[in-house]
């Protein structure tokens, strides 16, 4: 891999400022990190909107205020002050001579690209035909294609003027701080490290569920579906983290044994792969009215490698569930009958994602009073115990201002998840329908037969 920049941004240009992630993510990450003193540059806002800069303040206070964060004033005119505006097309080659006159003297750009992807490769280009790309980080949002081929064709078009080492992918599960729990629990505490095998897991059960239908992105959700909009992406991705080996350490030691870890998993079978969509689906605006996209999916994948083989990976996710949580689930053997104890149930070890992330550990211990086992919790929140943790896009921001790699997703990881998904796509199921408020199809239970059924997931006291 060649050289990476890691020296810090000295400005940042978000491309599509006055859209619709920048007014619900990006201004409040930013000023989260004005506050704990860790943005130090310019920031250049590039839209078509012909926006003062005054106007850009104003707007990016108000999102910040939706969103509900408290907004300090004197933090805030800190970062009001960094903010300036470049207005034009991006498929014009003048709003690149802008920006680099706005830019002009600057060594270290970051380019925020909150923009479709379909505009990635003009916004590119005109970067690179302004001479502005030599050294230049570029951060891009999912989707990254919407199969195999299209994802090689969107790199194409980055790589033409960029080499891989300038371009930071997110997916903002990488950005949560649980997520990057998941490495630190596994390997500081040498008391599960051993246990993390085929010899001693039987199953591994990660759920997705929200509690809420597509609502206003009918347009956007119905050509996508759940396999595309959080498999493909956020939950192959926490894969990669329960499951990877440790790494050597830096941005592509990381990365590394991630994608070694894709390159394991075998591609999945449309014969264990299940898909629901939740009544009423098809009224939503934006929404084909035979619509047969899945809002619920649940798949079953396999681990090719000497720690994983045999050991199913269950993965279900949908809207409109009863309850909002994400977790991952490793379940352990059966300890077997002895004449004292002729059944007890499972260890358990959960990673809650969201909400309220934390870990959970059931133990089986002595029933009170009784010659039997009962589970018990040995759950730890983490907001009990740690300080507030950055929001998701605030911590990738800042590290990709400061030239860190490690939590971005590399171009032979995005292809990776995408053969993994591949059969899936080209062979699917019909879909299903469920209750909105229900578990999915039925199907979904099918699907883990002969392992452990699907767990009611660690919920929070109060939900
Ligand atoms: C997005 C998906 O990437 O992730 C949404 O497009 C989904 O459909 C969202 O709701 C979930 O993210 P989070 O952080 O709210 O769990």
């Amino acid at each position: 891999m060649v050289a990476q920049n890691a020296s810090t941004a000295d400005v940042l240009v978000i491309f599509g400022i006055t859209g619709d992630l920048a007014r619900k993510m990006t201004f409040r990450s930013l000023y989260r990190l004005e506050r704990r003193g860790l943005l130090e540059c310019p920031i250049v806002g590039v839209a078509l909107d012909d926006w003062s800069a005054e106007t850009l303040a104003e707007h990016a206070r108000a999102a910040i205020e939706a969103t509900g964060e408290p907004v300090d004033d004197e933090v805030f005119a800190r970062f009001a002050a960094r903010l300036s505006m470049v207005s034009g097309d991006f498929a014009d080659a003048a709003t690149y001579t802008k920006v680099a006159a706005a830019i002009k003297g600057r060594t270290d750009p970051v380019f925020y690209l909150e923009i479709p992807p379909s505009l990635f490769g003009r916004v590119v280009d005109g970067l690179a035909g302004a001479g502005l790309t030599d050294n230049a980080r570029v951060v891009v949002e999912k989707p990254f294609g919407h199969d195999l081929s299209s994802a090689k064709a969107l790199n194409d078009q980055l790589s033409a003027h960029l080499q891989e080492w300038q371009i930071y992918r997110i997916d903002h599960f990488l950005g949560k701080e649980p997520a990057m729990d998941i490495r630190y629990i596994r390997f500081s505490n040498s008391i599960i490290e051993p246990l993390w095998n085929r010899d001693r897991i039987e199953a591994v059960q990660i759920t997705m569920a929200e509690n809420f239908g597509v609502e206003d992105r009918g347009h956007f959700y119905d050509p996508v579906g759940a396999l595309r909009d959080v498999v493909q992406n956020h939950l192959l991705q926490l894969i990669g983290l329960i499951a990877a080996e440790p790494s050597s350490g830096g941005p592509d030691g990381f990365r590394d044994k991630r994608v070694e870890l894709f390159k394991s998993i075998r591609p999945a079978d449309p014969a264990q792969y299940v898909r629901g969509q939740y009544a009423g689906y098809r009224e939503i605006d934006g929404v084909a009215p035979d619509s047969q996209t899945e809002t619920f999916t649940a798949l079953k994948l396999h681990i090719d490698n000497w720690r994983w083989s045999g050991v199913p990976f269950f993965i279900r996710a949908g809207k409109a569930l009863p309850v909002r949580a994400t977790e991952i689930r490793v379940i352990f053997k059966r300890p077997p009958p002895l004449p004292f104890l002729p059944k007890t149930e499972q260890n358990e070890f959960i990673f809650r994602i969201d909400p309220s992330p934390g870990v959970d550990f059931i133990l089986q211990a002595k029933e009170s009073g009784a010659d039997t086992t009962r589970a018990v919790n040995l759950g730890l929140v983490f907001a009990d115990e740690m300080a507030a943790a950055p929001e998701p896009y605030e911590r990738l921001l800042g590290d990709a201002m400061h030239g860190d790699s490690s939590q971005f997703i590399r171009e032979d990881g995005v292809e990776e998840t995408w053969r993994i998904v591949e059969p899936l796509l080209e062979s699917p199921p019909p879909v299903e329908v469920y209750q909105p408020g229900s578990w999915g199809p039925p199907g979904a239970n099918a699907l883990v037969a002969g392992y452990p059924a699907w767990r009611q997931p660690w919920l929070p006291a109060h939900q």
